[in-house]
């Protein structure tokens, strides 16, 4: 059991590092469209300041490189001065004179988030001297950022080894739910893996495969896929990058007798015809790029999920943002909100998704993670709260 925020003792005017998960999905005006896991992390950020911490808020937003406007954490910001009790600013900056300044002049109970993380390379890179600085600046470290806990990074991995640390809130309830469905003995288990982060999820799922009984994929993902396997996506993303690892996922499954489908039939619109309404078709070709799973898959996988003793579901079925290449993900939010199946549904898109489609309350247990919880789930830990000191019984 790791050492939660209730175990901390003196609180009061120490400087508390917070590194959360606000990777929220933003629309082209940059208004977060899906605050679940800012949401979430609201009762740490109340506790830690009820008790008279001086709170300095890390996240990352995105895969930036460098400075990039559009992937700044001020809409966040905005979000978290009109819905917090306390006193919230911004620094827009991480490291240097400013920040430190901005640190110094923090009061009790008040909020400093700082910019995103990841426009330092050095973050991903878990560079050590990049995570001295991080440390120098705060009295404690509090990793509450599950979603990116299967990465090694500076601000979780490198400066929780440099700090007195604990998880937050958040993480607890993490562990907490996702102990039952790797607990729960009622089969098959059923996942349902989408979206377009192949590259990671490709090597996940490769050692998923042994916990699943049934793998059904869809999404960005199942264009590597389907092309792994010599079928024509015409235009569709793919990852000419991920292909090897697809099929060895397809030859692994096959092999421990693990049924894996693909989607048969797809939402496509033709690329030389942007106007064109998109249509349904069973076998791509020449320029029609898929955007949406089509209706033979849909029942084709609603029907396992059906079946499934517990469920579950990372990325989406389609380019779900869009009204019209949405039914896919809503049909099969849908689908798992009514299977009797104890449900987990994981990442911000696919969380985000379950929201659209109004069925959140019927899902047993919905993730702040994506990747992180199917390594979660796959080995019952992850390298960022590994490193977590326990609990002193
Ligand atoms: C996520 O959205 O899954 C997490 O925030 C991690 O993001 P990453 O895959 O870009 O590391």
């Amino acid at each position: 059991m790791k050492r939660t925020i209730k175990d901390l003792k003196a609180l009061r005017g120490k400087v508390v590092l917070l590194r959360v998960d606000f990777n929220v999905p933003l629309d082209e005006n940059e208004n977060i469209t899906d605050a679940t896991r800012i949401i979430n992390e609201i009762p740490t950020i109340n506790y830690l300041s009820e008790q008279g911490a001086k709170i300095v808020i890390i996240s990352h937003l995105g895969r930036p490189e460098g400075f990039e406007l559009r992937k700044s954490l001020w809409p966040v910001a905005l979000y978290l001065m009109k819905n917090l009790k306390c006193n919230v600013s911004f620094c827009n900056t991480v490291l240097g004179d400013e920040a430190v300044e901005r640190i110094k002049a923090l009061r009790e109970g008040n909020v400093l988030l700082l910019e995103n993380i990841r426009f330092y390379k050095e973050e991903t890179q878990c560079d050590k001297k990049f995570s001295k600085k991080l440390a120098s600046m705060a009295d404690i470290f509090v990793d509450d950022a599950f979603g990116v806990a299967h990465r090694e990074n500076a601000s979780n991995y490198g400066v929780a080894r440099l700090l007195p640390n604990a998880v937050g809130f958040l993480v607890e309830q993490e562990i907490e739910n996702l102990t039952k469905i790797i607990e729960e003995p009622k089969q098959p288990f059923v996942a349902l893996i989408g979206g377009a982060k192949v590259k990671s999820k490709v090597k996940i799922l490769e050692r998923f495969i042994e916990k699943a009984d049934v793998i059904l994929i869809g999404g960005a993902m199942a264009y590597t896929f389907l092309r792994a396997k010599g079928e024509n996506i015409g235009t569709s993303i793919y990852y000419p990058e991920s292909e090897r690892d697809a099929k060895l996922i397809m030859e692994k499954a096959e092999m421990a007798g693990k049924k894996l489908l693909l989607p048969v039939d797809h939402l496509v619109v033709r690329d030389s015809d942007k106007k064109q309404k998109p249509f349904i078709v069973e076998s791509m070709k020449g320029d029609m790029a898929g955007f949406d799973i089509g209706p033979k898959t849909m029942k084709l996988y609603a029907k396992e999920l059906k079946n499934a003793g517990k469920i579950f579901w990372n990325g989406p079925m389609g380019l779900f943002e869009k009204e019209e290449y949405s039914q896919g993900t809503i049909a099969m939010a849908q689908a798992i909100a009514s299977s009797k199946a104890f449900s987990v549904v994981g990442g911000g898109d696919t969380v985000s998704a379950v929201n659209k489609a109004g069925v959140a309350g019927r899902i047993g247990f919905i993730s702040t993670g994506g990747g992180a919880t199917l390594e979660y789930i796959e080995k019952g830990s992850l390298p960022a709260l590994d490193i977590i000191q326990e609990r002193v019984k």
